[in-house]
């Protein structure tokens, strides 16, 4: 605390020039003027009650209002020295404050994490459950239980990746692999329940393929599975035809070729009119004005006895769609390794994307 004046009116002011040292630079040009004013800075005020002041009084009181006025005017001269100092050496150190704050990433879904959650989400809406299974499947679960013939070339080491482990004994062992679908979980799903069953397998699949525009070794898949009494191709068709309408548009079209796989039969692959072109053939078609967005069949009676269901009773539908490949075909992402890079320059333009439904 400054020492006293002796003058109760001039000792208020003395807590003001303690504070000049800290005032910042606006602050500082309003008490200049609260203080030293010359209508009615508090020095001034003081100064001209001098005369107005008892005869005995006047002389004292003066010398210390004057006293006083040249201690305040030291201390704004000389916070005014130190900020101007200070203004200087942000400049130098090459700061602008007046730059605006960095861009902050805040992070988002993958694309294909997208695709996969809006495709569960669809499923789900129409009572199907989800189900997951292991990556490191035997070739029972991933072929044979499914159907596939022992010499089937899926099972050749070209196309497979195989674990470099001691095989499994038992039924359903055999060699261990990265499987190349999802489809083994059908098998698991019906060996814990049995019908009726309303599923869909979302997960990562293994091949050995090379990592090229069209191709790589590891991508996702989402499996359905539908077993009830008295399911029919009908029940496949409609609830396929609901999923891409919902997906894609209410009005995008769609149709069924006929295919072969092991575990269904008859078998087939659905075509969604193509997205960038609506139909009318571009490159991304090659032409065609189709995109195959996946395959599916009506269960094969060997998966019902690999599982000890009742075919008699028993029917059911499946399908298997690739969710990388259906985000390419959404978005016209023209190489799939796109999808894998991580580049934040690519990624960020599907961070605000709208979902479909
Ligand atoms: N598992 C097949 C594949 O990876 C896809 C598939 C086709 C799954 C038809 C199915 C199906 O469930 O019914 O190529």
């Amino acid at each position: 605390m400054p020492d006293s004046t002796g003058y109760p009116d001039l000792d208020a002011l003395l807590p003001r020039l303690g504070a000049v040292a800290r005032l910042g630079s606006d602050a500082l040009a309003a008490e200049i003027i609260a203080v030293l004013g010359r209508k009615s800075g508090a020095i001034t005020v003081a100064l001209k009650s001098v005369p107005s002041r008892p005869a005995e009084e006047r002389k004292a009181y003066g010398a210390a209002v004057n006293q006083l006025k040249a201690r305040f005017e030291e201390a704004f001269a000389r916070r005014g020295e130190a900020l101007e100092a200070e203004r200087r050496a942000s400049e130098q150190a090459g700061l602008d404050l007046t730059m605006p704050a960095r861009h902050r990433w805040v992070g988002a879904e993958h694309p294909v994490t997208r695709v996969v959650d809006e495709i569960v989400e669809i499923f789900r809406g129409l009572g199907f459950s989800v189900a997951v299974g292991p990556e490191v499947e035997t070739d029972w679960y991933n072929f044979m239980a499914l159907n596939f013939p022992a010499d089937h070339p899926a099972m050749d080491m070209h196309d497979t990746l195989y674990l470099d482990a001691p095989p499994i004994a038992g039924d359903q062992g055999g060699r261990l692999l990265l499987r190349t679908h999802t489809s083994p979980v059908q098998i698991r799903t019906l060996l814990e329940s049995p019908p009726p069953v309303r599923v869909v397998i979302p997960g990562m699949v293994y091949r050995n393929d090379p990592f090229d525009p069209s191709h790589a070794p590891a991508f996702s898949q989402i499996e359905g599975l539908a077993v009830d009494e008295g399911i029919s191709f009908v029940d496949l068709k409609a609830t396929l035809v609901h999923f891409a309408h919902r997906f894609f548009t209410p009005t995008t079209k769609v149709r069924f070729r006929p295919s072969f796989f092991p575990f269904t039969e008859p078998s087939a692959e659905m075509d969604v009119e193509c997205q960038l072109c609506h139909g009318t053939g571009c490159p991304a078609c090659k032409g065609t004005g189709w995109m195959e967005i996946l395959g599916c069949g009506m269960v094969h009676p060997s998966v019902f006895e690999h599982t000890s269901v009742d075919a008699e009773r028993y029917t059911g539908w499946a399908f298997g769609m690739g969710p990388h490949r259906i985000t390419m075909l959404r978005y016209g992402i023209p190489d799939i390794r796109l999808l894998y890079d991580g580049d934040m320059r690519f990624l960020e333009q599907f961070a605000a994307g709208p979902k479909s439904s």
